[in-house]
């Protein structure tokens, strides 16, 4: 007997996807089905390469479809294609091949917004995505330090080729100049430097392209709304209250540049002893929750403060290289789930968004 197809798409209804609170059929994530007689096979495309959720909608659509009369045998693939974010407008083009820029910032400094941005972006690319970094802290830029790289950047005869590590693609900086060497510009060059960092570096297909934001409100965050659109800003907070007014402060500020927030993310929230695995909460804990929620953001979770992430930072090879399996690294992966998600329910949003028609 073959199974009808209509009958096993409204049996795959039950599956809903968390984020998105659609079910997979109506959110066309069902492709390539193919039935023979008993036997069904079609792949669930996901918006977010978000792990665990994988495997849970694997099990669910697998076991609904089992339950449909005359189904002897199901065979779920599981991909994802991330969604393209902000179209451009006016003077901001999009990247070609780029899909999603996200930036890292804070109110402040040494919150560890770079530290974030290097972890976060390997995250994503652990869990299948294309990622580049831009470090766009033209001034200090820290990056090349925490992925311990030194490169020399060559050109494809017309544009730079960014530098690899750990799957990611990079651009700082600190390829350009010698170690020690001051950078001094005015601001107008700092426009200039980071427009060549989009334009003229040879970005491959990227899913997201992570720019760490320098200290200090202002210059970068204002040339990089000028030239690219943006998906969206993740606010680094650590949990004392002078860093969470800085925050808001950082908050308001991007979101008059047209720089959607995209969530926070506290740092250093707690302490983790590395040898008996006790915490405390040396600067408090639940600032950025709080903050999040009065400013009617997303939460995307809570970093510990970590021996090992200092010490990976200093030596080039970050938390989830070195101890993939220790918690504060789950925690990174978790916050990269979180921001995966939170840019694809934005796009989503955005288009279900019905026209109005303007007279
Ligand atoms: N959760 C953490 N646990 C332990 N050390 C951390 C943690 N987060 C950051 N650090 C350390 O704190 C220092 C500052 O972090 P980082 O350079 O990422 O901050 P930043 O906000 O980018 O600073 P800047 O404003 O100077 O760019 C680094 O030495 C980093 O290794
Ligand atoms: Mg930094």
């Amino acid at each position: 007997m073959q199974v009808d197809q209509s009958v096993v798409l409204d049996a795959l209804k039950v599956v809903r996807d968390p984020d998105l609170h659609q079910d997979i059929v109506a959110l066309g994530f069902i492709k390539d089905l193919k039935i023979d007689g008993g036997q069904v096979a079609f792949t669930i495309e996901l918006t977010t390469p978000a792990c665990p959720v994988k495997d849970q909608m694997r099990d669910q659509a697998r076991a609904a479809v089992l339950q449909v009369p005359g189904v002897s045998g199901v065979d779920v693939q599981m991909s994802a294609r991330v969604r393209e974010g902000v179209s451009g407008d006016g003077g901001r083009q999009p990247l070609p091949g780029v899909k999603n820029i996200i930036a890292v910032g804070a109110g402040k400094g040494g919150v560890g917004k770079t530290t974030v941005a290097v972890n976060l972006a390997i995250a994503l690319a652990k869990c299948g995505s294309k990622v580049g970094v831009i470090d766009g802290d033209i001034y200090g830029p820290n990056v090349p330090i925490m992925l311990g790289m030194k490169a020399q950047l060559i050109t494809d005869g017309e544009k730079i080729v960014p530098a690899e590590k750990y799957g990611l693609q990079v651009i700082s900086m600190g390829f350009l100049t010698a170690d020690d060497a001051p950078i001094i510009w005015r601001g107008p060059m700092l426009h200039g430097v980071l427009q060549q960092f989009f334009r003229q570096v040879s970005w491959g297909n990227l899913d997201y392209l992570v720019i760490d934001m320098p200290p200090g409100t202002g210059d970068v965050a204002l040339s990089l709304s000028q030239t690219v659109p943006v998906a969206g800003a993740i606010v680094v907070t650590t949990p004392q209250q002078v860093s969470l007014a800085d925050s808001r402060r950082a908050v308001a500020m991007y979101r008059k540049l047209n720089i959607p927030p995209l969530g926070v993310i506290e740092n250093m929230s707690y302490f983790v002893c590395r040898n008996c695995h006790d915490e405390a909460d040396i600067f408090g804990r639940g600032g950025g929750e709080q903050m999040a929620t009065d400013l009617g953001l997303p939460f995307l979770g809570r970093i510990p403060i970590y021996q090992p992430i200092r010490e990976g930072s200093d030596a080039g090879v970050p938390l989830v290289i070195s101890e993939p399996g220790s918690p504060a690294a789950l925690a990174f992966m978790s916050v990269a789930e979180q921001t995966a998600a939170q840019i694809s329910i934005a796009s989503y949003q955005r288009s279900t968004i019905p026209l109005t028609v303007v007279r």
